[in-house]
């Protein structure tokens, strides 16, 4: 694992104001928890009350759009983002390529949009189940991470790829340990294919899934995992914390 692991809470389409007791109690005991780099990716609605509350954790967004502004009825801009405080965002999760049709180009142009604006990102990248069956799981992720991967200056500082086996999200499934270091090995040579030895080796590489204290120490050991994606176990502190603890 890295030498400080990243790990993020991505609180999907859930939480109202009323969870703001966890966000404030997260970042409580991140401050004690100054081994891990800790941040939550509350819903839209939340981000600027989260930044408030919670002052030590990094607070990101689930995704944004591509362009600078305009008539985009109901979309919200990587601008808009940092103006609520964000500071970064989550692009290319599988929910958003399934559920809205994003592509890798869309996925690429979020991205850049993101950096545009001095965001970093996230970059989700994962197999579905049919295609890891089929063999296919580290082709499509690395024809993933060729398309969706930002390429503007410098980008390869801001990066953070996050691998998330589809069938393995809300599942409560997970892949083997060999199977995450296979994959994330992987991913590191896509990197530093895309980005040049030097630039690819620094990028993290995290793990999403149906991570949980229970399985995480497991997880995070595999070959060149940086940290955690965590969707389901970050919606309380409780949760959220017994994975933290595991990473410290
Ligand atoms: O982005 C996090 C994610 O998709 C994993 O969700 O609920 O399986 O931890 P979950």
């Amino acid at each position: 694992m890295a030498v400080r692991p990243y790990i993020v809470g991505n609180w999907k389409m859930h939480g109202t104001r009323s969870m703001l007791s966890e966000a404030r109690a997260i970042d409580r005991a991140a401050e004690r928890l100054i081994k891990v780099e800790v941040a939550l990716a509350p819903p839209f609605t939340l981000i600027h009350a989260t930044r408030k509350e919670a002052g030590l954790i990094g607070v990101g967004a689930q995704d944004c759009h591509a362009a600078e502004g305009g008539a985009h009825t109901g979309d919200i801009s990587a601008a808009m983002l940092k103006d609520a405080g964000a500071g970064f965002v989550i692009v290319g999760h599988s929910e958003r390529r399934a559920d809205h049709g994003e592509k890798d180009a869309d996925v690429k142009a979020k991205a850049e949009s993101a950096l545009a604006v001095g965001l970093s990102v996230i970059v989700c990248v994962g197999e579905t189940e049919e295609q890891r069956d089929a063999g296919k799981a580290e082709s499509v992720v690395a024809r993933q991470l060729k398309g969706s991967l930002p390429t503007a200056d410098g980008a390869a500082d801001k990066v953070t790829v996050a691998y998330e086996p589809v069938w393995a999200i809300g599942t409560g499934r997970t892949p083997t340990t060999d199977d995450v270091s296979a994959m994330h090995r992987a991913i590191r040579k896509v990197l530093k294919d895309f980005y040049g030895d030097e630039a690819g080796a620094k990028v993290r590489i995290l793990y999403g899934g149906s991570v949980k204290a229970e399985n995480a120490a497991e997880l995070l050991a595999a070959d060149d995992v940086g940290g955690a994606l965590v969707g389901g176990a970050s919606l309380t502190a409780e949760s959220f914390l017994g994975i933290i603890a595991v990473a410290a």
